[in-house]
């Protein structure tokens, strides 16, 4: 299965002077751990990092760490049931846009033409797990479209611009949209043709594929499955990270 990863994003929500992808989440980059677990996913065997040139040089130290970390887990006879693939996976990098769903598309066109199906993961979801990739790369197999998504908690409101509600949907049929999303990538193209030719703006892979009719399957997320994007988000996902270790 081929893995993009949309990497080339400022933060802006984060407050920080650079790619929030590059702060220190525990003792590395935060790209670093999404990086690992696609890298630990069985089913992961080619991953693309759409990025933006002034992050290249950082990227390919995370990307030179991780092989680190693999090759000494190598030299342990007894960790190869969790021994992190990284090293027998191709990574590249590949320039991204102002934008996450022109970040994609040029993904989608830098994919090998080897590649039926493909795998979007942002590269803010750090929390995502080995298994998450796996159970999503099994469903694609028997499907043109997916996203992970798990049922939202709270009460959603939708409210008009002077500040009062409108209306308050059913929860039962709310969920929250996460990501790895998963696509046949002729159909994903196509998609993103259509949209870059109509001007449709969207921000994810799953409203295209639906503003072409195309069915999109849901496949459970996962609640640690957070998209870091304030600071707050940074503090919880560090949290939960060190309960892992
Ligand atoms: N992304 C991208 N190209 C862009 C914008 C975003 O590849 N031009 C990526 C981000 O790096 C991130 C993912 O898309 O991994 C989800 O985007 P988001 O969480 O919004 O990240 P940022 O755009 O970096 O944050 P902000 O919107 O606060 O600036
Ligand atoms: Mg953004």
């Amino acid at each position: 299965m081929y893995l993009l990863i949309p990497a080339a994003g400022k933060g802006t929500r984060m407050g920080s002077d650079r790619n929030k992808l590059l702060l220190p989440l525990l003792d590395q980059p935060l790209l670093y751990w999404t990086l690992l677990a696609a890298a630990t996913s069985k089913e992961i065997q080619w991953i693309g990092i759409i990025g933006q040139s002034e992050d290249f040089a950082d990227f390919k130290t995370i990307i030179a760490d991780l092989s680190h970390r693999s090759q000494d887990l190598k030299s342990c006879d007894t960790a190869c049931d969790c021994l992190p693939q990284s090293l027998s996976k191709p990574v590249e990098l590949i320039l991204g846009g102002t934008t996450r769903q022109e970040s994609v598309y040029k993904g989608l066109k830098a994919l090998p033409t080897s590649a039926e199906h493909v795998l979007i993961h942002d590269g803010a979801r750090c929390l995502a797990t080995p298994e998450l990739f796996d159970r999503c790369a099994e469903a694609l197999k028997t499907c043109q479209g997916l996203i992970a998504a798990i049922p939202v908690k709270d009460t959603i409101k939708i409210v008009d611009e002077k500040g009062f509600i409108i209306d308050t949907p059913d929860r039962n049929q709310l969920w929250a949209a996460q990501t790895p999303q998963g696509f046949d990538v002729k159909l994903l193209k196509q998609s993103h043709d259509k949209g870059h030719q109509l001007g449709w703006e969207v921000t994810d892979d799953a409203a295209l594929f639906e503003k072409c009719e195309l069915p999109v399957k849901i496949v459970p997320g996962e609640e640690t499955n957070l998209k870091v994007t304030t600071p707050v988000d940074l503090a919880i996902a560090e949290y939960i990270l060190r309960q892992r270790l």
